[in-house]
């Protein structure tokens, strides 16, 4: 039996491990032709690996989203790779845990350069070559549960991603006229190497003591009982790029086991 992307090129920022390569897989299996981007070249290797090991397609791509001529050279060896560009996940961010008050310039900066910067660059990129080819397409960004509420010490990053919804919303505006459809994915907590990040940050700012202790406070405020997999996420990612959501766009999708509910 076909796959609902059969032939269909499709990018995935942050595709080297986490969400980005649980979506990347999803893709794949889909049919997909997937170009598995990620700054760490290793890590996207590794994913595209695993996928044409199951069988699927895909090429691994050294980006940093935040660079312009990066994004460039990423969208033109997904047209090469795949005859096109059909969809792409702006999916690669980074966290990081601080006390409001100790929030600096500087950690403001860096994480609004890979979440708000690199989500923008990425839709522009991808838009312009899907206009080119006169075809739509769907732009997928990955926001998060911090998209829709502030949290108190990971307020840059917060803020980064309402950013992300923000631009979802304007992308959705500014290209529907072109059929590009633009959505965003907001999951909860997710069991990836982000996670051990932002709780090891809990304990060092005193607001947990051991291990696991945040995920599992925000955890079980899910109406679903537990954490989220990045498997969790993978559905909604090929929704978003088939043809069964031809007619969403400028949505931001909660995929968190209920605990935001918008
Ligand atoms: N883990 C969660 O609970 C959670 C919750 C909500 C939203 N998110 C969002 O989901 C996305 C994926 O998160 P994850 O948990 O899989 O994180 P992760 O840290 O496990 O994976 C992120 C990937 O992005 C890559 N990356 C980082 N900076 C990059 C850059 N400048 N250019 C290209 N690639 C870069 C990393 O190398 C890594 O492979 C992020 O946008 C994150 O903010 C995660």
């Amino acid at each position: 039996m076909a796959g609902r992307l059969e032939g269909q090129g499709i990018i995935v920022t942050g595709a080297g491990r986490g969400i980005g390569a649980e979506m990347a897989k999803a893709l794949a299996g889909e049919g997909a032709g997937v170009m598995v981007a990620d700054i760490e070249a290793g890590l996207a290797q590794e994913t595209a690996s695993a996928i044409e090991a199951s069988g699927g397609r895909a090429v691994p791509f050294r980006v940093d989203v935040r660079d312009r001529a990066g994004n460039v050279a990423m969208v033109e060896a997904a047209v090469r790779a795949f005859g096109g560009l059909d969809a792409i996940f702006n999916n690669a961010g980074i966290a990081q845990v601080r006390p409001f008050l100790d929030i600096t310039e500087e950690d403001w900066r860096r994480v609004m350069d890979v979440n708000g910067l690199g989500v923008l660059i990425g839709m522009q990129e991808a838009a312009r070559q899907m206009i080119k080819q006169g075809r739509g397409g769907s732009i997928v960004n990955t926001a998060s549960i911090a998209g829709k509420q502030g949290y108190e010490p990971l307020a840059h990053y917060s803020a980064s991603k309402f950013g992300v919804v923000a631009l979802t919303q304007a992308g959705a505006r500014a290209f529907a006229k072109h059929g590009i459809r633009c959505n965003a994915i907001c999951p909860g907590v997710v069991a990836t190497d982000m996670w051990k990040l932002i709780d090891k940050g809990f304990q060092e700012i005193g607001a947990t003591k051991q291990d696991n202790e945040a995920f599992d406070m925000f955890a079980k405020t899910a109406l679903l009982g537990r954490g989220s997999r990045p498997d969790d996420l993978a559905g909604v990612a090929v929704f978003l790029a088939s043809g069964e959501s031809a007619f969403m766009t400028g949505q931001t999708l909660l995929v968190d086991g209920g605990i935001v509910l918008d």
